[in-house]
């Protein structure tokens, strides 16, 4: 799903009932009661980070948060009125290693404030609760530096991640969410682009068709769907964690937020 800061703001200011954010809301009712009834141990959050917690001095292509507890970061007015959020050191540690051992480099973090790029995505699916109901691993994604991963590198990280899951002695419910997105552009000529066709078309190939949508390279995202819509690589981290044949349990797309397009979908493997 996607994480635009003024959807934090608006439940944190209590707007979710006025026109404008009335229809966005609307879309995450079925998810509210899904996730209750799913009730996971931990999430699996894959998001980026703004500048928040890194920065020019220090640019981490993937790096995997390791901490018992996550501050929530000041992005200049204040730290949004959420609970800390609460890692799962064990699970996290364990990823890690197995994800290197797979090739795939990782920077290990054991302090780290989160922005919106982690709490939106989070007061989406949980409203306003007094601790969150579920442990979280930040994953965080460089999609601010060029360059980026590329979609099939975070494909591919996305099946060592459920091999390290998978291998974990014990039994938890754990979710992946891929954040960020859909299309959008904040600066430059081309700040409010927004492509409809393009954020389609990505929903439906993310559910039928991810191996060829792991192949669209990142000028393809820049040009048809805005600089900051590079954000949707990382995506395809929790679609290479599932099954290649999947079940869509919801989906929701709507225009605008701020200046972004949201979209929201749940897959689910089939066997379950
Ligand atoms: C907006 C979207 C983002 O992804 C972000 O990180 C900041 C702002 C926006 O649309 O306002
Ligand atoms: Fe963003």
């Amino acid at each position: 799903m996607s994480h635009v800061p003024a959807i934090g703001a608006a439940v944190d200011l209590g707007k979710t009932g006025e026109p404008y954010w009335q229809p966005l809301f609307a879309g995450f009712e079925f998810s509210k009661q899904w996730i209750a009834d799913e009730k996971p141990d931990v999430i699996f959050l894959v998001y980026n980070d703004h500048a928040t917690a890194f920065g020019l001095d220090n640019i981490p292509t993937f790096a995997i948060g390791c901490a018992g507890e996550f501050e929530i970061a000041d992005e200049g007015w204040g730290a949004r009125p959420v609970p800390v959020v609460k890692g799962a050191p064990d699970l996290a540690w364990h990823i890690r290693q197995s994800v290197i051992q797979d090739d795939f480099d990782l920077t290990t973090v054991n302090e780290m404030k989160v922005d919106h790029g982690l709490t939106v995505p989070l007061t989406l699916m949980y409203g306003q609760p007094e601790a969150w109901p579920c442990l979280v691993i930040p994953f965080a994604v460089n999609v601010i530096v060029y360059p980026p991963p590329s979609g099939r590198r975070c494909y591919l990280l996305g099946k060592a991640i459920r091999r390290a899951i998978e291998s974990f002695d014990e039994d938890l419910n754990v979710q992946v969410w891929g954040t960020g997105g859909m299309s959008h552009q904040l600066q430059g000529p081309r700040a409010g682009l927004i492509n409809q066709e393009f954020d389609r078309k990505f929903l439906d190939d993310l559910v039928d068709n991810p191996d060829e949508l792991a192949n669209v390279p990142h000028i393809d995202y820049m040009r048809d769907a805005g600089s900051e819509g590079i954000e949707l690589v990382m995506w395809l981290i929790m679609r290479g964690a599932l099954d290649n044949k999947v079940k869509e349990v919801h989906r929701h797309y709507h225009v605008p937020a701020s200046n972004t397009a949201v979209g929201h979908i749940i897959l689910e493997n089939l066997r379950q």
